[in-house]
């Protein structure tokens, strides 16, 4: 497995998007919402580089992924949500790829009349998106590369890795079914 993304880089990057998310949501009513549970270890890290009062929630989402996908099978889970009516929604996941599964969430959560809703995450897969959305803030654009680590996970394996790694196609059998 190489490394893609170093936990130093990542670090590095995550510090800065605190800093930016402090700035825009000053004085604002802020929620943090991750997904689960490819967003747990940013999630983590973030809030605590983020310098303002600020709620968090998390929201659950699983696709089934592969060669067979139906194109939006996805199953969102809201019970965990907290209210969110008339606060500002930060959606957090760990990457952007086609792009479905953010525009699905924010389908849902605009259902709950939210004050704003933005997203951020951690990677943003280049040359994918099949959406007209992109991320309102992201940490690394990264190539057409299947990743694990950081809450990444292949078979909800990896997940606990503290960097980014390439999983070589050797790695890769059968088609997983898991929590995004
Ligand atoms: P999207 O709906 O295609 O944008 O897919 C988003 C979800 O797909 C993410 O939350 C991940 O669970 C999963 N995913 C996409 N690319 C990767 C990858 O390279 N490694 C691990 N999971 C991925
Ligand atoms: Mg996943």
């Amino acid at each position: 497995m190489d490394t893609l993304l170093s936990e130093t880089a990542i670090a590095k990057r995550v510090a800065e998007l605190g800093q930016t998310i402090t700035d825009v949501y000053r004085g604002r009513p802020l929620t943090v919402l991750g997904v689960l549970n490819g967003s747990v270890v940013l999630v983590a890290d973030l809030i605590r580089a983020i310098d303002i009062p600020h709620q968090i929630g998390f929201i659950r989402a699983s696709s089934y992924r592969g060669e067979t996908t139906v194109p939006g099978e996805l199953t969102i889970n809201i019970d965990l949500m907290p209210m969110i009516a008339g606060r500002d929604v930060l959606l957090v996941d760990d990457i952007f790829d086609t792009g479905r599964t953010m525009v699905r969430l924010r389908d849902e959560l605009n259902r709950q009349n939210p004050a704003s809703l933005r997203t951020a995450v951690l990677l943003w897969k280049q040359g994918r998106s099949e959406v007209e959305i992109t991320p309102d803030y992201h940490g690394f654009q990264i190539p057409d590369v299947f990743v694990v680590g950081y809450g990444l996970d292949y078979n909800d394996d990896y997940r606990h890795l503290p960097q980014i790694a390439v999983l070589e196609p050797a790695d890769l059998q059968g088609l997983p079914q898991n929590d995004c």
